[in-house]
Protein backbone atom coordinates (compact mmCIF):
# COMPACT_ATOMS: atom_id res chain seq x y z
CA UNK A 1 0.00 0.00 0.00
CA UNK A 2 1.10 3.35 -0.87
CA UNK A 3 -0.25 6.86 0.40
CA UNK A 4 -0.62 9.26 -2.39
CA UNK A 5 -1.57 13.10 -2.83
CA UNK A 6 -4.76 12.94 -4.40
CA UNK A 7 -3.35 15.83 -7.09
CA UNK A 8 -1.39 12.62 -8.02
CA UNK A 9 -4.19 9.92 -8.30
CA UNK A 10 -4.90 8.74 -11.70
CA UNK A 11 -7.42 6.45 -12.97
CA UNK A 12 -6.02 2.65 -12.97
CA UNK A 13 -5.47 3.28 -9.04
CA UNK A 14 -7.23 1.41 -6.52
CA UNK A 15 -8.38 1.70 -2.63
CA UNK A 16 -5.79 0.01 -0.57
CA UNK A 17 -8.37 0.91 2.86
CA UNK A 18 -11.54 2.61 3.85
CA UNK A 19 -11.23 6.20 3.08
CA UNK A 20 -13.37 8.06 6.00
CA UNK A 21 -14.33 11.65 6.34
CA UNK A 22 -14.24 13.48 9.19
CA UNK A 23 -16.69 12.11 11.30
CA UNK A 24 -15.82 8.39 10.45
CA UNK A 25 -18.16 7.60 8.18
CA UNK A 26 -16.64 5.65 5.24
CA UNK A 27 -16.95 7.38 2.13
CA UNK A 28 -14.94 5.15 -0.33
CA UNK A 29 -14.82 1.25 0.51
CA UNK A 30 -11.52 -0.72 -0.20
CA UNK A 31 -11.49 -1.89 -3.53
CA UNK A 32 -13.01 0.96 -5.43
CA UNK A 33 -11.17 1.80 -8.10
CA UNK A 34 -10.20 5.33 -8.70
CA UNK A 35 -11.69 7.68 -11.68
CA UNK A 36 -11.60 11.26 -12.20
CA UNK A 37 -15.30 12.08 -11.14
CA UNK A 38 -14.28 10.09 -7.82
CA UNK A 39 -11.13 12.39 -7.29
CA UNK A 40 -13.65 15.40 -8.04
CA UNK A 41 -15.88 13.89 -5.15
CA UNK A 42 -12.41 13.52 -2.64
CA UNK A 43 -11.22 16.57 -3.24
CA UNK A 44 -14.78 18.46 -2.54
CA UNK A 45 -14.66 16.37 0.84
CA UNK A 46 -11.48 17.76 1.78
CA UNK A 47 -9.40 14.46 1.08
CA UNK A 48 -5.57 15.64 0.01
CA UNK A 49 -4.13 11.61 0.77
CA UNK A 50 -5.67 8.26 -0.69
CA UNK A 51 -4.41 4.73 0.51
CA UNK A 52 -3.53 3.00 -3.14
CA UNK A 53 -3.13 -0.33 -3.90
CA UNK A 54 -0.34 -1.03 -7.28
CA UNK A 55 -2.58 -0.59 -10.48
CA UNK A 56 -3.91 -3.76 -12.02
CA UNK A 57 -6.08 -1.85 -14.30
CA UNK A 58 -3.30 -0.66 -16.63
CA UNK A 59 -2.28 -4.23 -16.78
CA UNK A 60 -5.61 -4.92 -18.22
CA UNK A 61 -4.73 -1.54 -20.41
CA UNK A 62 -1.37 -3.21 -22.05
CA UNK A 63 -3.49 -6.42 -22.77
CA UNK A 64 -5.36 -3.88 -25.49
CA UNK A 65 -2.27 -2.09 -26.58
CA UNK A 66 -0.19 -4.93 -27.14
CA UNK A 67 -3.10 -6.10 -29.90
CA UNK A 68 -1.90 -2.92 -31.93
CA UNK A 69 1.72 -2.58 -30.68
CA UNK A 70 4.02 -1.69 -33.82
CA UNK A 71 6.64 -2.63 -31.42
CA UNK A 72 6.56 -5.55 -29.42
CA UNK A 73 7.42 -5.22 -25.58
CA UNK A 74 9.91 -7.47 -25.38
CA UNK A 75 11.80 -6.00 -28.86
CA UNK A 76 11.31 -2.33 -26.70
CA UNK A 77 13.53 -3.86 -24.12
CA UNK A 78 16.04 -5.62 -25.49
CA UNK A 79 16.91 -3.17 -27.76
CA UNK A 80 16.95 -0.35 -24.57
CA UNK A 81 19.44 -2.59 -22.82
CA UNK A 82 21.40 -2.56 -25.99
CA UNK A 83 21.32 1.41 -26.51
CA UNK A 84 22.10 1.68 -23.17
CA UNK A 85 25.66 -0.28 -23.53
CA UNK A 86 26.36 1.19 -26.92
CA UNK A 87 26.08 5.05 -24.50
CA UNK A 88 27.76 3.50 -21.88
CA UNK A 89 30.83 2.57 -24.04
CA UNK A 90 31.16 5.58 -25.42
CA UNK A 91 30.85 7.87 -22.62
CA UNK A 92 34.01 5.68 -21.82
CA UNK A 93 36.11 5.89 -24.58
CA UNK A 94 34.43 7.99 -27.10
CA UNK A 95 34.04 5.06 -29.47
CA UNK A 96 30.26 4.06 -31.33
CA UNK A 97 29.96 0.74 -32.22
CA UNK A 98 28.68 0.71 -35.18
CA UNK A 99 27.96 -3.01 -35.73
CA UNK A 100 25.74 -2.59 -32.58
CA UNK A 101 24.14 0.98 -33.62
CA UNK A 102 23.23 -1.26 -37.50
CA UNK A 103 21.67 -3.89 -34.77
CA UNK A 104 19.23 -1.71 -33.30
CA UNK A 105 18.05 0.41 -35.82
CA UNK A 106 17.88 -3.11 -38.22
CA UNK A 107 15.68 -4.73 -35.38
CA UNK A 108 13.31 -1.43 -34.60
CA UNK A 109 12.71 -1.21 -38.44
CA UNK A 110 11.85 -4.60 -39.16
CA UNK A 111 9.40 -4.52 -36.44
CA UNK A 112 7.71 -1.29 -37.77
CA UNK A 113 7.18 -2.70 -41.35
CA UNK A 114 5.78 -5.79 -40.07
CA UNK A 115 3.35 -4.51 -37.68
CA UNK A 116 2.23 -1.51 -38.97
CA UNK A 117 -1.46 -1.14 -39.58
CA UNK A 118 -3.96 1.24 -39.25
CA UNK A 119 -5.05 0.66 -35.77
CA UNK A 120 -1.83 1.75 -33.87
CA UNK A 121 -0.12 1.86 -30.42
CA UNK A 122 3.79 3.05 -30.07
CA UNK A 123 5.18 2.02 -27.14
CA UNK A 124 7.45 4.25 -26.02
CA UNK A 125 10.68 3.52 -23.40
CA UNK A 126 9.54 5.35 -20.21
CA UNK A 127 12.19 7.15 -18.04
CA UNK A 128 12.64 5.56 -14.69
CA UNK A 129 15.85 7.35 -13.71
CA UNK A 130 17.12 10.52 -14.65
CA UNK A 131 20.35 9.33 -15.07
CA UNK A 132 19.34 7.18 -18.19
CA UNK A 133 17.34 9.81 -19.84
CA UNK A 134 20.24 9.84 -22.33
CA UNK A 135 19.22 6.37 -23.21
CA UNK A 136 15.74 6.41 -23.20
CA UNK A 137 14.78 9.26 -25.43
CA UNK A 138 17.55 8.47 -27.88
CA UNK A 139 15.54 4.84 -28.43
CA UNK A 140 12.28 6.84 -28.32
CA UNK A 141 13.21 9.41 -30.83
CA UNK A 142 14.42 6.56 -33.09
CA UNK A 143 11.48 5.06 -33.25
CA UNK A 144 9.40 8.26 -33.19
CA UNK A 145 11.29 9.54 -36.41
CA UNK A 146 11.10 6.40 -38.07
CA UNK A 147 7.47 6.72 -37.89
CA UNK A 148 7.08 9.75 -39.02
CA UNK A 149 9.46 8.50 -42.39
CA UNK A 150 7.06 5.48 -42.74
CA UNK A 151 4.72 8.18 -42.92
CA UNK A 152 5.86 10.59 -45.74
CA UNK A 153 6.82 6.66 -47.55
CA UNK A 154 10.78 6.64 -46.42
CA UNK A 155 11.43 3.26 -46.95
CA UNK A 156 14.90 0.79 -47.19
CA UNK A 157 18.40 2.08 -46.71
CA UNK A 158 17.03 5.78 -46.13
CA UNK A 159 14.45 4.55 -43.61
CA UNK A 160 17.49 2.66 -41.37
CA UNK A 161 19.68 6.07 -42.02
CA UNK A 162 17.38 8.04 -39.94
CA UNK A 163 16.83 5.71 -37.78
CA UNK A 164 20.54 5.62 -37.25
CA UNK A 165 20.83 9.43 -37.22
CA UNK A 166 17.68 9.62 -34.49
CA UNK A 167 19.57 6.95 -32.40
CA UNK A 168 22.72 9.42 -32.51
CA UNK A 169 21.29 12.66 -32.70
CA UNK A 170 22.32 13.47 -29.04
CA UNK A 171 25.52 11.50 -28.94
CA UNK A 172 27.65 15.00 -28.43
CA UNK A 173 26.14 14.90 -25.00
CA UNK A 174 27.91 12.30 -23.64
CA UNK A 175 30.87 15.10 -24.18
CA UNK A 176 28.98 18.22 -21.60
CA UNK A 177 29.43 18.24 -18.19
CA UNK A 178 26.59 15.92 -16.15
CA UNK A 179 26.35 19.45 -13.31
CA UNK A 180 24.95 20.93 -17.00
CA UNK A 181 23.35 18.31 -18.31
CA UNK A 182 21.47 17.33 -14.96
CA UNK A 183 21.35 20.69 -13.55
CA UNK A 184 17.36 20.95 -11.83
CA UNK A 185 17.63 24.75 -12.85
CA UNK A 186 18.05 27.49 -15.59
CA UNK A 187 21.49 27.22 -17.04
CA UNK A 188 23.82 30.14 -17.53
CA UNK A 189 24.19 31.84 -20.58
CA UNK A 190 27.59 30.04 -20.48
CA UNK A 191 26.49 26.96 -19.88
CA UNK A 192 23.73 27.20 -22.01
CA UNK A 193 26.11 27.60 -25.15
CA UNK A 194 28.36 24.21 -24.22
CA UNK A 195 24.99 22.83 -24.10
CA UNK A 196 23.86 23.96 -27.60
CA UNK A 197 27.30 22.53 -28.95
CA UNK A 198 26.56 18.87 -28.59
CA UNK A 199 24.79 19.44 -31.98
CA UNK A 200 28.75 20.47 -32.83
CA UNK A 201 30.50 17.54 -30.24
CA UNK A 202 27.75 14.58 -31.89
CA UNK A 203 28.63 15.55 -35.65
CA UNK A 204 32.71 15.95 -34.46
CA UNK A 205 31.98 12.16 -33.07
CA UNK A 206 30.28 10.62 -35.65
CA UNK A 207 32.87 11.60 -38.13
CA UNK A 208 35.63 9.96 -35.82
CA UNK A 209 34.12 6.97 -35.66
CA UNK A 210 33.68 6.76 -39.29
CA UNK A 211 29.96 7.43 -39.75
CA UNK A 212 29.98 9.67 -43.31
CA UNK A 213 26.38 9.95 -44.44
CA UNK A 214 26.30 13.19 -44.83
CA UNK A 215 21.71 12.59 -44.25
CA UNK A 216 22.82 11.17 -40.93
CA UNK A 217 25.36 13.88 -40.15
CA UNK A 218 22.84 16.18 -40.55
CA UNK A 219 20.17 14.53 -38.62
CA UNK A 220 22.54 15.21 -35.58
CA UNK A 221 23.92 18.49 -36.10
CA UNK A 222 20.55 20.46 -37.19
CA UNK A 223 17.98 18.39 -34.84
CA UNK A 224 17.55 21.78 -33.01
CA UNK A 225 17.14 24.05 -36.54
CA UNK A 226 13.90 25.78 -36.26
CA UNK A 227 12.01 26.00 -39.57
CA UNK A 228 11.80 29.57 -38.91
CA UNK A 229 14.98 29.93 -39.17
CA UNK A 230 15.59 30.87 -34.89
CA UNK A 231 17.27 27.14 -33.68
CA UNK A 232 20.50 26.94 -33.61
CA UNK A 233 23.42 26.37 -34.24
CA UNK A 234 23.47 27.79 -37.81
CA UNK A 235 19.76 29.62 -37.85
CA UNK A 236 18.88 27.77 -40.80
CA UNK A 237 15.63 27.98 -42.62
CA UNK A 238 13.02 25.59 -44.19
CA UNK A 239 14.30 23.40 -46.45
CA UNK A 240 17.59 24.60 -46.15
CA UNK A 241 17.64 22.40 -43.03
CA UNK A 242 18.09 18.55 -43.93
CA UNK A 243 15.13 16.43 -43.86
CA UNK A 244 16.65 14.20 -41.46
CA UNK A 245 16.97 17.32 -38.96
CA UNK A 246 13.41 18.64 -39.72
CA UNK A 247 12.03 15.34 -38.46
CA UNK A 248 14.12 14.62 -35.82
CA UNK A 249 13.46 17.96 -34.28
CA UNK A 250 9.82 17.29 -33.97
CA UNK A 251 10.65 13.50 -32.44
CA UNK A 252 12.73 15.26 -30.09
CA UNK A 253 10.58 17.76 -28.96
CA UNK A 254 7.65 15.28 -28.98
CA UNK A 255 9.97 12.79 -26.68
CA UNK A 256 11.25 15.80 -24.58
CA UNK A 257 8.60 17.56 -23.69
CA UNK A 258 6.17 14.11 -22.62
CA UNK A 259 8.96 13.05 -20.41
CA UNK A 260 9.67 13.79 -16.38
CA UNK A 261 12.53 15.66 -16.30
CA UNK A 262 15.04 16.99 -13.57
CA UNK A 263 13.24 20.50 -13.58
CA UNK A 264 9.69 19.91 -15.08
CA UNK A 265 6.73 17.17 -14.95
CA UNK A 266 5.79 15.41 -18.32
CA UNK A 267 3.47 17.07 -20.31
CA UNK A 268 0.75 15.02 -21.90
CA UNK A 269 1.00 13.63 -25.13
CA UNK A 270 -2.61 15.54 -25.92
CA UNK A 271 -0.87 18.67 -24.86
CA UNK A 272 2.04 18.27 -26.41
CA UNK A 273 0.68 17.14 -30.23
CA UNK A 274 -1.36 20.57 -29.92
CA UNK A 275 1.84 22.28 -29.13
CA UNK A 276 3.16 20.99 -31.66
CA UNK A 277 0.45 21.29 -34.11
CA UNK A 278 0.52 25.19 -33.02
CA UNK A 279 3.73 25.57 -34.07
CA UNK A 280 4.04 24.26 -37.52
CA UNK A 281 5.56 26.39 -40.15
CA UNK A 282 7.14 28.46 -37.03
CA UNK A 283 9.28 25.51 -35.46
CA UNK A 284 8.68 22.55 -37.35
CA UNK A 285 8.08 21.21 -40.75
CA UNK A 286 4.06 20.92 -41.17
CA UNK A 287 4.19 17.93 -43.46
CA UNK A 288 6.36 15.95 -40.76
CA UNK A 289 4.56 16.94 -38.44
CA UNK A 290 1.15 15.60 -40.31
CA UNK A 291 2.89 12.37 -39.41
CA UNK A 292 3.26 11.96 -35.98
CA UNK A 293 -0.86 12.78 -35.81
CA UNK A 294 -1.28 10.08 -38.64
CA UNK A 295 0.89 7.87 -36.18
CA UNK A 296 -0.09 8.85 -32.41
CA UNK A 297 -3.87 10.76 -33.64
CA UNK A 298 -4.95 13.57 -31.73
CA UNK A 299 -5.63 11.86 -28.66
CA UNK A 300 -2.97 9.55 -28.33
CA UNK A 301 -3.32 5.70 -26.42
CA UNK A 302 -3.39 6.48 -22.51
CA UNK A 303 -5.53 9.57 -23.24
CA UNK A 304 -8.27 9.41 -20.75
CA UNK A 305 -11.51 10.83 -22.07
CA UNK A 306 -15.30 10.91 -21.87
CA UNK A 307 -17.71 10.59 -24.44
CA UNK A 308 -21.23 12.07 -25.28
CA UNK A 309 -22.78 9.14 -23.59
CA UNK A 310 -21.31 10.37 -20.28
CA UNK A 311 -18.92 7.13 -20.16
CA UNK A 312 -15.41 7.39 -19.26
CA UNK A 313 -12.66 5.65 -20.76
CA UNK A 314 -8.63 5.49 -22.26
CA UNK A 315 -7.33 5.31 -25.93
CA UNK A 316 -5.89 2.09 -26.65
CA UNK A 317 -5.19 2.55 -29.95
CA UNK A 318 -4.91 5.67 -32.78
CA UNK A 319 -7.05 4.85 -35.75
CA UNK A 320 -4.69 6.30 -38.61
CA UNK A 321 -7.72 6.61 -40.82
CA UNK A 322 -9.28 8.80 -38.84
CA UNK A 323 -7.60 10.57 -36.55
CA UNK A 324 -9.88 11.87 -34.03
CA UNK A 325 -11.71 8.58 -33.80
CA UNK A 326 -9.03 6.04 -31.72
CA UNK A 327 -9.66 3.20 -29.85
CA UNK A 328 -11.15 3.37 -26.61
CA UNK A 329 -11.14 0.79 -23.99
CA UNK A 330 -14.44 1.64 -21.64
CA UNK A 331 -14.17 2.04 -17.84
CA UNK A 332 -15.56 -1.51 -16.98
CA UNK A 333 -16.45 -2.43 -20.53
CA UNK A 334 -15.50 -3.33 -23.64
CA UNK A 335 -13.28 -1.79 -26.65
CA UNK A 336 -15.49 0.80 -29.05
CA UNK A 337 -13.94 1.26 -32.29
CA UNK A 338 -14.98 5.00 -32.15
CA UNK A 339 -14.23 4.80 -36.06
CA UNK A 340 -17.55 2.51 -36.67
CA UNK A 341 -19.16 3.43 -33.86
CA UNK A 342 -20.46 6.73 -35.24
CA UNK A 343 -22.92 8.42 -32.48
CA UNK A 344 -20.53 8.18 -30.28
CA UNK A 345 -17.66 10.81 -30.19
CA UNK A 346 -14.87 12.26 -27.28
CA UNK A 347 -16.29 15.48 -25.35
CA UNK A 348 -13.66 15.90 -23.23
CA UNK A 349 -10.20 15.25 -22.57
CA UNK A 350 -8.95 14.29 -19.01
CA UNK A 351 -6.04 12.81 -17.86
CA UNK A 352 -2.95 10.59 -19.06
CA UNK A 353 -1.89 7.01 -17.48
CA UNK A 354 1.57 5.87 -19.36
CA UNK A 355 1.47 2.44 -21.04
CA UNK A 356 4.87 1.32 -21.75
FE1 LIG B 1 19.62 17.51 -28.89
Amino acid sequence: MKIVPLSKAKYGMVIAMDVRDTTGRVILKKGTEINESIIYLLKKAGIFNIPINSTKIVSDLKKETEKHGVISKENLDLNYNKVKDLFKNLENDGHIDIDTVIDIASSIKEDLENNYSDKLFVPLKKLRDFDEYLYSHSLNVMIISSLLAIENKIIDDELLNISISALLHDIGKTKVPKEIMNAPRPLTGEEMNIMRNHVLYGKKLALENNLKDENIIGGIYEHHERYDGKGYLEGKKGSYITKFGRIIAIADVYDALTSVRSYKGPWTPYKTISFILTNVEKQFDGTFAQGLINAFGIYPAGTRVQLNNGQFGTVVASNRANKIRPLIKIDHGDIVDLSEEKSLRITKVLDYIYIE
